[in-house]
């Protein structure tokens, strides 16, 4: 079961489809509703399990914000003892489990069931630990209750090291009060998802150089000149004051589909609203030239085939690339709307 952007069900099924087809799998029954900000999956037989894990891990899906092996469909639970209920069934898969999160989807439906999901999961925790089924073992799955209305629900186990580290696939940023724009935390995000917490601090050092396309207002800038970076910040547009005062951030009015650096840049970051494979191109051209050592480039998507939007532009960088090593992921963040957010490492050395 994975939960994702309310209205890419679509999208997000389309994507598991095309995993399971690579890996000789040849359905994959599964139920989802527009709009539902979820969708499950089932395996054909048991001994497709393994298989439907695998599809479900590496690499990372595009689309699932959260994802978790469904082991029950709670569909009638009584609304004055939900907690009874989902403990039973909890107890009858005997397994000991790290933590307990209850979700719903991130959806105009479920959003009301938020207090729902709190109020239960508190209870829930004490209520295992008590039974000796909680235990802080970080090598243990999490017990995830997933509402898919007040009274229905999914029991299943999430891997931590292959699910969210955020309920919900979201985190809880906080928008800094001197940031320029809210697309400060889209950047924060995608820092966040792409990188360890030890990546972050090798990566992110005064000093360093970065080059923002598409930069203004200047958000992105402005976040990579707080980690104390010089940054060259491409646009035609005009920068808010608090980047330009920040003293680190050098605007040029070019264009950013022509612009190329001097030297090897530590960051290209590029939010241009333009096609996705135009973008693709351009900084497929980065790459190939190694004008940077690490990217993190928006793609904004059509309103149609979004997912083979997202696998063609991967497809162009991989072409440009070829023999080379290199990371390439892609997500759809939380902060992220009709659009998904790339990151890219360089592994030559
Ligand atoms: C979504 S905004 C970027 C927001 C920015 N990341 C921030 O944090 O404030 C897109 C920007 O791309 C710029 N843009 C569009 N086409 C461009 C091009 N060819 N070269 C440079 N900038 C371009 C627009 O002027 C606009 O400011």
């Amino acid at each position: 079961m994975c939960s994702c952007r309310a209205g890419f069900e679509r999208d997000c099924r389309e994507e598991f489809g095309q995993r399971a087809l690579a890996r000789g799998m040849t359905s994959l029954p599964g139920a989802s509703t527009p709009g539902a900000g979820f969708i499950v999956i089932g395996a054909a037989d048991s001994e497709t399990d393994e298989k439907l894990l695998r599809v479900l891990r590496e690499p990372w899906p595009v689309f699932a914000r959260q994802s978790m092996l469904a082991h029950a469909w709670l569909p009638g639970l009584p609304a004055h003892d939900r907690v009874s209920a989902i403990l039973a069934t909890a107890a009858e898969m005997r397994q000991c489990v790290s933590e307990v999160w209850v979700e719903t989807a991130d959806a105009e439906a479920t959003r009301p069931l938020m207090p729902l999901c709190r109020g239960l999961e508190y209870h829930l925790r004490t209520a295992l630990a008590k039974g000796g089924l909680l235990r802080h073992d970080a090598a243990l799955p999490r017990l995830h209750v997933f509402l898919a209305t007040s009274t229905s629900a999914y029991l299943g186990h999430a891997d931590p090291r292959h699910s969210s580290p955020w309920p919900m696939g979201i985190p809880r940023l906080r928008m800094p009060r001197a940031a320029p724009s809210r697309s400060v935390l889209k950047l924060e995000e995608a820092l966040r998802v792409f990188l360890t917490e030890e990546e972050r601090h090798r990566s992110l050092r005064p000093g360093m150089l970065a080059v923002d396309l598409g930069a203004a207002p200047g958000g992105w800038s402005w976040l990579l000149a707080r980690h104390g970076m010089r940054v060259i910040a491409v646009d035609n547009g005009r920068l808010a004051e608090a980047v330009l005062a920040t003293g680190q951030v050098e605007h040029r009015r070019e264009d950013g589909f022509a612009f190329r650096p001097r030297r090897r840049v530590d960051w290209m970051v590029c939010d241009i609203v333009e096609q996705p494979s135009r973008v693709a191109q351009r900084v497929s051209r980065w790459f190939a030239r190694s004008w940077c050592r690490q990217a993190i480039f928006n793609l904004k998507l059509p309103m149609k085939r979004r997912y083979e939007a997202v696998m063609q532009a991967r497809a162009v960088i991989e072409r440009a690339m070829s023999g080379r090593k290199f990371e390439l992921q892609f997500r759809q963040l939380y902060h992220d709307r009709e659009e998904v957010t790339g990151f890219y490492r360089d592994l030559q050395g």
